[in-house]
């Protein structure tokens, strides 16, 4: 297939740099530099400490035919690419955003395409403009959000490297939910507190108000299976117990956040809902605080 990647992020490098493997790639970036950096040197890809080198075409400005495209850039960056994709003929396009506040922008696109939304369950760091590390082998989990399934598709999808499936599920939407739910879960709160993933359960303080996050993320998304989730939440974060969340490498980083696409799409359904959420919107307003200040100091 011919495949279109927008956003060259740790995501937008990682897929790129395996869908090459069976099918011919081109990756968006919003800088030419960094276009020009891919075309002259490949996508770098390193996973479990070896290096591959994969060649890709890279341009800025979306243009062109393609049978598949997939947005990869993080929630802040889209309502630029919806309107870039708008001037495009019908696509079917794939969107891989964190949170679930994209499905509110999508659901609202007036639009031709053929929409497709996926989870990636991967760990990746972006180590340059052309250099990604795969530092956690997942899968990316997808299915159709308004349209048809594509069965082409789905079938030219199959065929990738062990290290990089991507499954087709009509059960996208609670695998999205179970996915935010662990992001609201740590996300915030580690970023508030600036500690490690795994502090959230050595710390009893903490842990209790990563429990207070869960009941009301349980209530606003109306989740059974309640021990499962917390189950599940704390595994994560015995897990990821050394990592940095990416909420905290970016304000550490002095970079936007994704409180929008996570807190900003459960305040909003909790609105809706009447529900009350004194500690995701506590969360909210102080990350919104901390964003301005660009706090830069990790110990
Ligand atoms: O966003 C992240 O950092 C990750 O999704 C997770 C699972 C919270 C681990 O750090």
């Amino acid at each position: 297939m011919n495949i279109g990647i927008i956003g060259g992020g740790a995501i937008g490098l990682l897929c790129a740099s395996y869908l090459t493997q069976h099918h011919d790639v081109t990756v968006f970036t919003r800088r030419n530099e960094q276009a020009e950096e891919i075309r002259a040197v490949g996508i770098e890809r390193t996973v479990k400490g070896e290096t591959r080198q994969a060649a890709v075409h890279a341009q800025t400005g979306i243009t062109g035919e393609f049978d598949l495209l997939i947005v990869t850039v993080k929630y802040h960056h889209l309502q630029d690419v919806l309107g870039e994709l708008s001037t495009l003929p019908p696509h079917r396009i794939l969107f891989l955003q964190n949170g679930m506040a994209h499905l509110l922008d999508l659901e609202n696109w007036k639009t031709g395409h053929s929409l497709y939304i996926g989870v990636v369950e991967h760990g990746a760091m972006k180590m340059s403009d052309h250099a990604v590390n795969h530092t956690g082998i997942g899968v990316i989990k997808w299915g159709a959000f308004q349209h048809e399934e594509a069965v082409d598709i789905k079938k030219a999808l199959n065929e990738t490297s062990s290290h990089f499936q991507m499954i087709y599920t009509n059960e996208w939407k609670k695998v999205l939910e179970e996915k935010l739910l662990v992001n609201v879960c740590i996300n915030p709160l580690t970023a508030l507190l600036h500690v490690r993933n795994g502090e959230l359960i050595a710390n009893p303080s903490y842990e209790y108000m990563m429990k207070c996050a869960f009941e009301e993320a349980v209530s606003i998304l109306g989740l059974p299976e309640k021990e499962r989730l917390w189950s599940y939440v704390v595994s994560v974060c015995e897990k990821t117990a050394e990592n940095q969340s990416s909420m905290l490498q970016d304000i550490v980083k002095g970079r936007q956040t994704e409180r929008k696409a996570i807190l900003g799409y459960l305040l909003k359904k909790a609105q809706a809902h009447g529900v009350a959420a004194p500690h995701l919107t506590f969360f909210d307003r102080s990350l919104e605080v901390l964003e301005k200040k660009q706090t830069k100091s990790f110990e």
